[in-house]
């Protein structure tokens, strides 16, 4: 079956899974169900729980995985919730490919990219907030606040007075114009990102409250009983792969005193689990020249082991 969207680490994440026997694999971003597949296919015995906030993934994928339909249950709603309709499950496996995919991307009528005819971006069809209300409604400070935070653009006043100036004259409906008004090429030496990608980047991330989601994610799975559980994260930028990278020191550390306490009286057991990928696992130099998407990919994972005592980090 042709698909929208190139796994991306497909064997890497085939064998982070590679001794799963039972229990459930939770796909928190089923996306176009690439992963999925895979694993449904080679462990015979797992049973998926297939999340995506997207209902044309959701659909897509629902015919994808047919053959495998009395295996899985979907749920449309956004990762930071799913935990929660599950947990009491045995859960032995979870993956979260974050970010966007690439029909997402592609198909103009989503308006993620430079091309659209509209300004949207939003994951979820239903949600009542698009791209369009950050770019025209938003005040010039928390316009400058997203374009900083989640573009790094360290030119982020100058291109939110732009924004501001353009808006006054007619309101900013599609992603050309905002294209054109933000900078599609780069105008400094030696830098290789345009503006337009990076304010792209931060008015999706705005739009879809991804690192907020993450957090949630992670929360929530940290605040669950899932047990004897491998969790994997792919990231795309490094605000996410930070979060992810923090968040598994933070689980692994067993004492959780400050270093300045003479003696631990934490109970040293605060580890949940090891972290499993020392450092983050990236696509070979192979897979970025089949799929130039995958570049920026960053895999992390976790084994969630709660009741072992681990030694100090
Ligand atoms: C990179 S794609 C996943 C691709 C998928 N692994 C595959 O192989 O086809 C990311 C997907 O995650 C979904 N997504 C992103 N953030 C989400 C969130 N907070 N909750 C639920 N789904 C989310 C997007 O709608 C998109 O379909």
């Amino acid at each position: 079956m042709n698909t929208p969207h190139i796994p991306v680490l497909i064997d890497e994440v085939k064998d982070i899974f590679c001794e799963l026997e039972s229990g459930y694999f939770v796909d928190c971003t089923l996306g176009y169900a690439g992963h999925s597949f895979e694993i449904l296919k080679s462990h015979e015995n797992i049973k998926l729980i297939a999340c995506d906030r997207d209902i044309e993934a959701i659909n897509f994928s629902k015919n994808r995985l047919l053959q495998f339909n009395d295996r899985v249950s979907f749920f449309h709603t956004t990762f930071s919730n799913v935990i929660d309709k599950c947990e009491n499950l045995p859960i032995r496996s979870i993956l979260a490919d974050i970010g966007v995919s690439s029909l997402q991307l592609d198909k103009k009528e989503r308006g993620f990219g430079f091309d659209s005819d509209k300004l949207d971006m939003r994951m979820d069809q239903n949600s009542s907030f698009s791209a369009y209300d950050v770019i025209n409604r938003y005040q010039k400070n928390e316009l400058e606040r997203v374009l900083r935070d989640y573009g790094e653009l360290r030119e982020y006043k100058k291109i939110a007075k732009k924004i501001c100036d353009e808006r006054e004259k007619e309101p900013i409906d599609n992603a050309k114009r905002l294209a054109d008004i933000v900078g599609r090429k780069s105008q400094f030496r030696g830098r290789t990102i345009s503006p337009a990608t990076l304010v792209f980047q931060a008015v999706r991330i705005e739009v879809n409250s991804e690192l907020d989601e993450l957090k949630l994610l992670l929360e929530s799975i940290k605040n669950s009983k899932i047990n004897n559980c491998i969790l994997a994260i792919i990231s795309f930028h490094s605000l996410e792969d930070r979060i992810v990278k923090q968040t598994f020191k933070t689980w692994a550390k067993s004492c959780i005193c400050s270093p300045d306490v003479f003696r631990c009286d934490c109970g040293n057991n605060n580890a949940i689990g090891q972290i499993v990928t020392k450092k983050a696992i990236e696509p070979s130099l192979e897979e970025i020249k089949q799929n130039p998407r995958s570049r920026s990919s960053k895999l992390r994972a976790f084994y969630i082991e709660r009741e072992r005592i681990y030694e100090i980090r």
